[in-house]
């Protein structure tokens, strides 16, 4: 099953849910549209308010204390367009944190798990029993380039992002 995200599939409400909350890059899904495209999310993930709604899997692997570790976030959106020629799907997007910073990767399928983008700084909010990573700026990784048909170059801004996981 897959839904298309111009269709209201959740409530905005449901952006409270612990999940990453994201538009990837909105020059390029405009772009994929204007194709004749689409972009549909699966197996979980939603459209809220126009982002994308990855829900939260699993943040055993990460140390709130030191911001370190893997935060996995389930289900995918897969772009088409061109007839068939375009045809990206980003699945289980994983934040990945270490001492050189911090990165979202997603499972592409035929190229495997790539790191698409580098995030900028962030102020950690505490929002009842969530930790918030508010509208932190993403900046695209060279891995990525061929998923976008290198268009894009390394460094290249991605949309802003937002991240929430259970505080504990
Ligand atoms: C039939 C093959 C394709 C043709 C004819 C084509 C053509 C174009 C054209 C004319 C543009 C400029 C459009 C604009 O500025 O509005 C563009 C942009 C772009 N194309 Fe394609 N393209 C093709 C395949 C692909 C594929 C396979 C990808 C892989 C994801 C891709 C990714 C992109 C991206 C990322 C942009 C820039 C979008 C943006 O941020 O403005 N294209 N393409």
């Amino acid at each position: 099953m897959s839904e298309r995200t111009d269709a209201t599939v959740s409530t905005p409400a449901d952006t409270k849910l612990p999940g990453l909350i994201w538009g990837v890059k909105g020059s390029f899904v405009r772009y994929v549209s204007g194709t004749g495209g689409d972009v549909r999310v699966a197996e979980g993930a939603a459209s809220v308010d126009g982002l994308l709604f990855f829900p939260l899997l699993d943040q055993s692997d990460f140390e709130l204390a030191t911001a370190r570790g893997t935060i996995r976030f389930g289900g995918n959106v897969h772009f088409s367009g061109h007839f068939g020629a375009l045809d990206l799907t980003l699945a289980e997007p994983w934040l990945e944190s270490d001492e050189r910073g911090a990165v979202i990767s997603a499972d592409t399928g035929v190229a495997g798990r790539v790191p698409l983008v580098a995030l900028g700084g962030a102020e950690t909010l505490l929002e009842g029993e969530h930790i918030v990573w508010a509208e932190v700026e993403t900046r695209m990784l060279p891995d990525a380039a061929p998923l976008f048909n290198g268009v894009y170059g390394t460094g290249e801004r991605f949309d802003a992002l937002t991240l929430r996981v259970l505080a504990r």
